[in-house]
């Protein structure tokens, strides 16, 4: 593989023992997947840094890493931990120390501590710039919404990433590995409004499509259901890409690269008649996968007014991001911490115990992702309801 020569003064250790072993991972990746050379990223994102997931050898080995003196190259950011910073909600006080220090030892290599799932709704990302991503939604969010390049890349490799601000080049890296294989049409009327249905649909594109990568051809009424398709989609595809007609910029070029594409067509009344909504009992409604951004907010806090700001009959649970907070008045958190309506910050509750830790052991969730793994990752039941209709269940039951 070729390396300029300031990779080569990385990799040989003219910029620490922990950037040299860093770059040797890098290079030896790069060599497997027969990559030409490196890249420079903008940003990296780590995920997989919840101290329930990684334990005390992912706890000893970020801490080591930050003993050296290697930090990250690029701005960096990270994914949810396993805790609320502003809030314990009941956790074990052990996994909170812990826990913070896994975010002390990431802070001190220059890691941003934004603690979410949706960074790309804080960041300017550009079209045809180069990141180092970990988390599923949003790799698929910005290959799909901006056409910004990223593989689906482990937690591990984007921390060695991030240290030395380059990955290899190969796969989604390339204009040639990003050629949709499907065209995948969505039939039967008007634009998806409905989140469970547009995660219905990512699933079932992701099924279909296999390894093959699709150019998708539906509409779409907004942001919020666009980011409930690729979550869903990225839980179940191992690319996390696509190409949306009419959102992804450059959506033509891709069009006119293809070579024969596989013709799919879906109806989505046969995703809505699928959907069925259970009407089973439930703990709390659980809200927030991936994290809620101001505008979803701001509808929960527009249903709660037009119920004439009455309190909800089950605890209804938000995950979300300090800028969100910081962008709400005191009125509007009265407001829902009024309603029984609970906003949980910098964390998500596939990777934190702070569910069964408030007594919650069935959720109703819009999520087609946390379906996946709320009962694989922490053995939490669901039924699953339809976006803001899910508060239906707890304030007209
Ligand atoms: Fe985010 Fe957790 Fe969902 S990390 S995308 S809230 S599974």
């Amino acid at each position: 593989m070729y390396l300029s020569k300031y990779e080569e003064a990385m990799l040989h250790g003219d910029y620490g023992d922990a950037i040299a072993r860093a770059m040797q991972v890098v290079v030896k990746v790069g060599d497997v997947l027969k990559a030409d050379r490196l890249i420079e990223i903008e940003t990296a994102h780590i995920a997989g840094v919840s101290y329930l997931t990684i334990g005390d050898p992912g706890l000893e080995y970020l801490e080591d890493l930050a003993k050296s003196s290697a930090r990250f190259h690029v701005f960096t950011t990270v994914n949810p931990v396993g805790i609320d910073v502003l809030n314990d909600w009941g956790i074990d006080k052990e996994f909170i120390d812990k826990q913070w220090r896994i975010i002390n030892a990431l802070k001190s290599m220059g890691a941003s501590l934004w603690l979410t799932c949706t960074p790309y709704e804080y960041l300017r990302i550009r079209p045809r710039t180069y990141h180092a991503w970990a988390e599923s939604n949003a790799i698929a969010y910005i290959n799909a919404v901006h056409d910004a390049w990223t593989e689906k890349l482990p937690g591990p490799f984007v921390v060695l990433s991030a240290l030395v601000g380059r990955v290899p080049r190969y796969g989604l890296y390339t204009l040639s590995g990003r050629v949709p294989t499907h065209v995948v049409r969505v039939k039967g009327g008007q634009a998806i409004n409905n989140p469970l249905i547009a995660g219905l649909l990512g699933r079932k594109i992701a099924e279909e499509v296999g390894d093959g990568k699709p150019y998708l051809v539906a509409k779409f009424g907004g942001n919020a259901v666009i980011k409930q398709l690729l979550a869903s989609y990225a839980t179940y595809s191992p690319h996390a890409f696509m190409v949306i007609d009419g959102v992804t910029p450059n959506h033509k070029e891709y069009l006119a690269m293809m070579d024969k594409p596989e013709e799919i067509n879906l109806d989505i009344n046969d995703i809505i008649k699928d959907s069925g909504v259970e009407k089973q009992n439930f703990d709390a409604i659980f809200l927030g996968c991936p994290h809620y951004g101001i505008d979803e907010v701001m509808s929960v806090i527009n249903y709660v007014r037009s119920k004439g700001s009455r309190r909800a009959k089950k605890p209804v649970y938000i995950t979300t991001t300090p800028f969100v907070i910081n962008s709400l008045s005191q009125d509007e958190l009265n407001l829902l911490e009024n309603s029984n309506i609970h906003l949980v910050l910098t964390t998500c509750p596939v990777v934190s115990p702070f569910l069964k830790s408030v007594g919650v052991n069935t959720v109703a969730t819009e999520s087609v992702k946390q379906m996946y793994y709320l009962p694989k990752m922490i053995g939490i039941n669901y039924i699953s309801c339809n976006g803001i209709k899910c508060l239906d269940l707890a304030f007209d039951e």
